[in-house]
């Protein structure tokens, strides 16, 4: 594994990133210097508590924030592209044909008035130079590679004729005949059936995997993470606090929030498992804890920790922001080793 960052790998790089909100009791400081990184080819996912920013990440990178949103500061890079930077014409080119987003509730991201036929093609036709015919093909190939059954005459039926999952199949054919380079799923199978989400998550992967795109997969779901992802950030109060290789990361995590994350999950070790709840309260962002905002809730913190970590190289493709990591790894080696 290298030890120094290949720059020429990377296809999306966020630096320093701030997204406020404003709203009637303040302004809130739902990412406050997110920094992190999406390689060609790879499958990354985003992880934290509800309310880290995760969501609010996928919409500033396609810069659909709510009205009383705004990134304030920072640099979205895009293929060497700052996409702050860009008009919000040349940003519509961007949304869709180059970054696709995957949405959590299949159903409300389809209009039950029109065919599936009709919401495919405008789509395929808006970004691509074909004309109706050939964008009708290129909706019944994709329809076909994402396992839509008889999809020939499937794609003439309404949203409402389609099961959930069949439905989150559509929506990733839909996104995908435009041929991006990079995927945002955020939460796609969590308004799915149980027994559907593991179908749908291995299309995405394999998808993934056959057309070479990236994948950033926001997820709560730590199996989900170690099955189908390569690298991980982890999310803390709007900001990333640990990266790395997910199985190195998993194996060996040395952020405390990574850490308590990981043990918090009983049936984690057999393979599965949500994300728990970890003692102390997710933090306010209109009203953060200075320094280390996973200070309160930290059973390492000392008075350092009341300014803020930098972040840190630390090897083996890994990033960490914590000012007592290499006490708390030693700490914890060494109890491994007496155990
Ligand atoms: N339109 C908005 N106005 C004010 N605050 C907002 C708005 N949208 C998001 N936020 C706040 O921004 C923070 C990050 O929200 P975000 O939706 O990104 O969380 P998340 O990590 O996606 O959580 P979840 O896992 O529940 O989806 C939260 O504190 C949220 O309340
Ligand atoms: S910087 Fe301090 S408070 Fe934050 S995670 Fe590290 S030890 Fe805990
Ligand atoms: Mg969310």
């Amino acid at each position: 594994m290298s030890d120094v960052e290949d720059e020429s790998n990377k296809l999306l790089e966020v630096v320093n990133l701030y997204t406020y909100f404003r709203t009637e009791s303040g302004i809130v400081k739902a990412l406050d210097g997110v920094t992190f990184d999406v390689r060609k080819n790879e499958a990354v996912a985003i992880v934290g508590e509800s309310g880290c920013g995760k969501t609010v990440t996928a919409q500033s990178i396609l810069r659909i924030l709510p009205k009383n949103g705004e990134s304030v500061e920072g640099e979205i890079n895009y293929m060497g592209v700052d996409l702050l930077k860009l008009t919000s014409k040349q940003m519509r080119t961007v949304r869709g044909k180059e970054i696709a987003l995957l949405f959590q509730d299949p159903l409300s991201a389809l209009n039950p008035v029109f065919t599936i036929a009709r919401q495919m093609t405008d789509v395929i036709s808006l970004h691509r130079q074909v004309d109706v015919e050939e964008a009708r093909q290129i909706a019944i190939d994709m329809m076909n590679r994402v396992g839509i059954p008889e999809a020939e005459t499937r794609i003439d039926d309404y949203p409402h004729q389609y099961s959930g999952g069949m439905r989150q199949r559509i929506l990733i054919a839909r996104a995908l005949s435009l041929e991006p380079t990079l995927l945002l799923a955020d939460e796609p199978t969590t308004a799915l059936d149980v027994t559907i989400q593991a179908q749908v998550l291995d299309i995405i992967r394999s998808m993934q995997k056959d057309m070479g795109l990236s994948l950033m997969l926001i997820t709560h779901d730590l199996g989900v993470v170690r099955e189908t992802t390569d690298r991980v950030h982890i999310f803390y109060g709007g900001r990333v606090v640990e990266s790395g290789p997910t199985a190195n990361l998993f194996l060996n995590p040395k952020h405390p929030y990574t850490i308590a994350l990981l043990e918090s999950i009983p049936s984690f070790k057999k393979g599965k498992g949500k994300l728990a709840t970890i003692p102390g309260v997710v933090p306010q962002l209109i009203n953060p804890p200075i320094g280390c905002r996973f200070h309160p809730r930290c059973v390492y913190a000392t008075d350092i920790c009341k300014t803020r970590p930098p972040i840190e190289f630390i090897g083996d493709d890994r990033k960490i922001a914590c000012f007592h990591w290499k006490e708390i790894d030693e700490q914890r080696m060494k109890n491994k080793g007496s155990k």
